[in-house]
């Protein structure tokens, strides 16, 4: 099918789930332009993007989303037509430290993003076919009881940590853009992801990368917390379905069906370790798991309810928490190279703030 090349700015590119993004429309639409605009902050890391920023196509732009200045000149400059918005304080924990730079980049870049975006989208005439993409998360709605149906479209925003309230700010705010000014807005919200190039805070790699060093792997509280598990390159493909064919401001929650209690994703971790890591300081690895002191406010469950994205765009995913897990592991026993400089001395700064008790 034929296609118009689009022009896309990717806030947040050098993260986590924006990198698996950039890489991922590089891959399938070779002729876009696509600009990265990313402030490299502790969890961003150009090597994400290293295989990707010889193309002529792409562009990196180290720059913060607050900076209206910086925002507009490139919409005009590019000639932007989508926004894909990642751009944000993303870990629960360090909201829990420190909520000041989850307010800023979370509430105050996405106004700025957006008030740029309108104005520009007004000087050239309002088009429809422009799309700007708020990149979300399921958090904003709260935690669910045992037998809760899952999150749908009409649940409820009740954020209980101050990431997912400044998520749920930042989602208002897209919401009333498209209700008021009649931005061709999308919002999507998304379930815990998990994959290549997840920053070593987070519980996936924390607990890969604690067990490849010997070091004890702290599950918090009881462990019975259920997330939702969803490959990153299966989000990534749905939001290029939401691009393309959702419609201007819709919300589209985004899950694999893959409800798991941390215990016993961190079981099957170990397991999977065990199979695949030669030599491991300790085995087997689950002799590491320690229960520590739970996380202020910590949501018991999440569940994502993906019938609407299923049924009106036909997305579903690939892989399973069996296949997408494997493959995680499998990476990160190959990429050392890419997350032992991660474990600086801010991030064991960090990490002493968070398990000082382990
Ligand atoms: P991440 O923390 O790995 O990456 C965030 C990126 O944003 C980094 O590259 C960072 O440098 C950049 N950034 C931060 N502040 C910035 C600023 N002021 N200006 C420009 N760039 C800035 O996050 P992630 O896990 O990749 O999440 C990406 C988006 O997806 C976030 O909006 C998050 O809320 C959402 N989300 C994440 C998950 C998940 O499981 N990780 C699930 C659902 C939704
Ligand atoms: P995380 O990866 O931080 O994602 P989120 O808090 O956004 O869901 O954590 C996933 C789950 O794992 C969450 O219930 C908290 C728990 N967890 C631990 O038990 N130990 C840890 O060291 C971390 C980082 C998380």
């Amino acid at each position: 099918m034929s296609r118009t090349p689009r022009r896309i700015l990717i806030t947040g590119g050098a993260g986590f789930i924006g990198s698996n993004f950039v890489h991922h429309w590089c891959d399938r639409y070779p002729q876009d332009r696509i600009v990265v605009l990313d402030a490299l902050t502790y969890a961003g890391n150009r090597e994400n993007l290293a295989d990707l920023e010889e193309r002529a196509n792409v562009r990196f732009v180290q720059g913060d989303i607050c900076d209206r200045v910086l925002v507009e000149a490139l919409f005009r400059g590019e000639a932007i037509d989508t926004i894909a918005h990642f751009a944000a304080e993303s870990h629960v924990d360090r909201s829990i430290l420190g909520p000041d730079a989850f307010v800023r980049t979370n509430v105050v870049g996405t106004f700025t993003l957006l008030e740029a975006f309108r104005q520009y989208w007004n000087t050239m005439g309002q088009p429809s076919d422009y799309r700007f993409l708020h990149v979300s998360t399921d958090e904003v709605y709260g935690s669910l009881g045992p037998t809760d149906p899952a999150f749908s479209e009409t649940t409820p925003y009740a954020p209980n940590s101050p990431y997912s309230a400044s998520k749920a700010g930042s989602d208002h705010l897209v919401r009333a853009y498209h209700h008021t000014y009649g931005l061709p807005t999308l919002i999507t919200n998304c379930s815990n992801n998990y994959g290549p190039f997840h920053f070593p805070e987070k519980l996936l790699p924390l607990m890969c990368i604690n067990i490849l060093m010997g070091k004890s792997l702290p599950v918090y509280g009881d462990g019975q917390n259920i997330r939702d598990w969803l490959y990153v390159g299966d989000h990534c493909s749905a939001l290029d379905v939401v691009i393309h064919r959702g419609t201007p401001g819709e919300t589209y929650n985004i899950g694999g069906n893959n409800e798991v209690k941390n215990i016993d994703l961190v079981h099957k971790l170990c397991d999977l370790m065990d199979e695949l890591a030669p030599n491991l300081p300790v085995r087997p690895s689950h002799k590491l798991i320690t229960f520590v002191k739970d996380r202020p406010g910590h949501d018991r469950r999440y569940a994502i309810d993906a019938t609407k994205l299923r049924t009106e765009l036909g997305w579903t995913p690939a892989q399973t928490i069996d296949t997408g897990l494997r493959q995680t592991v499998q990476w990160y026993l190959t990429h050392r190279d890419w997350w032992q400089p991660l474990l600086s001395t801010e991030y064991q700064a960090y990490y002493q703030q968070v398990y000082a008790s382990v």
